[in-house]
């Protein structure tokens, strides 16, 4: 009767004094999933974790796991591991030791123990390291020590906070990768957390942005980064371009918006908007052309006032005749670039509107 939903978490609140740090939070995991959560510093993703790993108390709301009320339960009653930023692996103990450590708290018999162990270290490819220390192997090693700590407990979900923020950027990229591989070859569910948007667009089969203590949008990477629900949600997943517009008519899953002077766009919504409401567009980088405009299209004019190259595009900076700038991406244009004034423009289907309040 397992349910497909391993963590339910029905309007969670909690406070720190007079912090209001996580805001009626509602959120359902599905088993075997990649769920990141994805916020800048401060807006409450430890906290959250740490609420779902039992080692905060929250003040209002419900924590279901595998179909279990868990806000009663100890951490170690909850089965929902966390791996830190600093992997926490005992220095003074064998890789063997650390990984055992769980089940020897749970006072597991030593044949059970031995195996179970092995096994994990198996799924993280690590057998044969069992009798090395912490110190004695690379950043990346570490951190498979840590995820095999986590495995061995058998546990329904895996909570990973920043675990990579110690590596250098390669190693980072390679353990990204591999941590990816060994949850989808497990069907693991994990719930990792970054404030790296790469990261998050790239690891994934969720992503849930926080703003402040609340959920902003839940939804796959390419959801969140072409259909962003809040100009927050566009602005912290990658670049963008605003534009304010109004609302003339919408009917059949259209809009028709005016962008200022009478020139007006056909867009495509997702909610529902009303005539005469105030709407922001975004429009990305890639998605903006230079001097290569259609007729009819969402065009503006302006004068290039820096370029930035960065190997595989060109990065443009444009200023319009009312001062706003604009970033526009050129790609594979060899030694040509783009000076003084231009047009730039975008196809109505690049651009995306999005509902500057409920
Ligand atoms: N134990 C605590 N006591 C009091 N306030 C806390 C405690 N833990 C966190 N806070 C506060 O709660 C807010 C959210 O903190 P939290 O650690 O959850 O953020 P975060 O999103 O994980 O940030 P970061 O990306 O920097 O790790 C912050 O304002 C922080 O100061
Ligand atoms: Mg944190």
């Amino acid at each position: 009767m397992s349910s497909n939903i391993l963590l339910d978490l029905k309007n969670v609140s909690k406070v720190f004094g007079s912090n209001h740090v996580l805001k009626q939070i509602d959120l359902q995991i599905e088993r075997g999933k990649f769920i990141t959560f994805l916020g800048p510093s401060g807006c409450g993703k430890t906290t959250l974790l740490r609420s779902i790993a039992g080692f905060y108390t929250v003040d209002e709301g419900e924590i279901w796991i595998d179909g279990q009320l868990v806000n009663d339960l100890p951490p170690y009653k909850r089965g929902t591991p966390m791996v830190f930023q600093e992997y926490a692996l005992f220095p003074h103990m064998t890789v063997f030791d650390n990984v055992a450590y769980g089940l020897d708290i749970q006072k597991r018999p030593e044949a059970e123990v031995q195996e179970r162990v092995k096994s994990a270290m198996a799924k993280v490819k690590l057998t044969g390291l069992e009798e090395r220390y912490p110190h004695e192997m690379s950043g990346g090693q570490q951190q498979r020590v840590a995820m095999a700590r986590a495995l061995v407990m058998n546990s329904p979900i895996i909570l990973l906070d920043e675990p990579l923020s110690n590596l250098d950027a390669k190693l980072r990229e390679e353990v990204r990768v591999e941590l990816r591989s060994i949850q989808q070859e497990l069907g693991l569910t994990v719930i990792y957390v970054t404030h790296d948007q790469l990261e998050a667009l790239s690891m994934s089969d969720h992503i849930v942005v926080f703003n402040k203590g609340a959920i902003d949008q839940y939804g796959t990477p390419h959801e969140i980064y072409y259909k962003p629900r809040t100009p927050y949600v566009a602005d912290f997943i990658g670049t963008t371009n605003f534009v304010d517009a109004i609302v003339l008519e919408s009917a059949n899953g259209k809009a028709v918006v005016e962008y200022g002077s009478g020139r007006t766009a056909s867009v495509g919504i997702d909610e529902v908007v009303t005539p005469g409401e105030k709407v922001l567009l975004s429009i990305r980088p890639e998605s903006m052309r230079i001097n290569a405009s259609e007729p009819g299209e969402f065009a503006v004019s302006g004068f290039v006032k820096s370029s930035m190259f960065l190997g595989e595009k060109e990065r443009y900076f444009i200023l319009d005749d009312n001062m706003k700038e604009w970033i526009v991406d050129a790609y594979d244009i060899g030694l040509t670039r783009f000076q003084g004034n231009v047009k730039i423009s975008a196809a109505d289907d690049k651009i995306h509107l999005i509902k500057i309040s409920e």
